[in-house]
């Protein structure tokens, strides 16, 4: 986690034009749990991947995550006004400076991924942005939004929820662990037994973040509670109440933990970590 700090404090440039660059590092440095970048690294190390690429996409999710908060959070969204414990981007700098910010936050994560020189092969700086980019737009992060916006005061079905918490959240995160698998060949047995942690996971980490919106509070969480109820949005707690949210979570843990297991994978010590860490976090 300290050298994740490190690398995002050196590649979010203070010196962006005209206050920019301060909105961006506002919005990246100081908060935040990393559970992104830390779900790269651990996969990365799982598969014995290529250092340099593997702490790159950790801090290109993360770059794309912070930008999706700024967003999340504006008048045009959730209208939030506390992330990270601290006033939301758009609150301390204005609705404009966030948008950009995060826009060059968006940008700024696919430079990192292609970098000048041959230290990365050009194959795995591809097949990175690919991953990122596929769990980010219309297939991943900003289709979920769009379907999480267009269902206020909507009942939806388990399925509907499901497909909308797969896009928004889901995505980014099995797209984590997908590109840390990326920074190294791994077969197709231990392939397809982290995406399918990785996509047990981000379900899982979605149905906690609902369940937390109602049970925890503000200085705990370092965002607003209650926000979910009060804009009448589905989420796992709505549909199922919270007992059976807990248990749903709790059996994604477990399909989770099967999953890494089948992958035959030695050191998958940091993935279990993580997935205990998702289900059973405050905040
Ligand atoms: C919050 O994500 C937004 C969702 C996708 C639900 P995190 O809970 O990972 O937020 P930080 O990065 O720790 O602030
Ligand atoms: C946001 O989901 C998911 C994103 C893509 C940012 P939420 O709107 O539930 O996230 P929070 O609760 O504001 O962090
Ligand atoms: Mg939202
Ligand atoms: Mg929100
Ligand atoms: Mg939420």
């Amino acid at each position: 986690m300290a050298r994740v700090e490190g690398a995002l404090s050196e590649w979010v440039p203070a010196d962006a034009p005209a206050g920019l660059g301060l909105a961006m590092r506002y919005a990246v440095l100081d908060g935040g749990k990393r559970l992104r970048p830390l779900l790269v690294l651990a996969a990365s190390e799982a598969v014995i991947g290529h250092p340099q690429a593997a702490m790159r996409a950790a801090c290109a999710v993360e770059l794309i995550h912070a930008y999706s908060l700024v967003h999340d959070d504006m008048p045009c969204m959730d209208n939030d006004v506390l992330r990270r414990g601290k006033p939301t981007v758009h609150v301390k700098f204005g609705q404009a400076q966030a948008l950009l910010a995060g826009d060059a936050l968006q940008a700024l994560a696919f430079e990192l991924l292609a970098p000048e020189g041959n230290d990365i092969p050009a194959s795995v700086q591809a097949r990175l942005c690919r991953l990122l980019a596929q769990s980010a737009g219309h297939a991943g992060m900003a289709g979920g939004q769009a379907i999480d916006l267009a269902s206020v005061g909507q009942v939806l079905t388990e399925a509907q929820l499901r497909e909308m918490h797969r896009r928004k959240t889901g995505a980014l995160l099995e797209a984590s662990v997908m590109m840390g698998a990326a920074c190294a060949q791994p077969s197709p047995l231990a392939l397809a037994g982290l995406q399918a942690y990785g996509q047990a996971l981000g379900l899982a980490f979605q149905v906690v973040d609902d369940i937390l919106d109602v049970t925890s509070d503000s200085a705990t969480l370092g965002k607003t509670p209650g926000k979910d109820a009060a804009q009448d949005k589905p989420t796992y707690v709505s549909l199922l109440g919270l007992a059976r949210s807990r248990a749903f979570a709790r059996e994604l843990l477990d399909q989770a933990l099967v999953a890494l297991a089948s992958t035959g994978l030695a050191n998958t010590r940091a993935l279990q970590a993580l997935a205990l860490m998702v289900v059973n976090r405050d905040n």
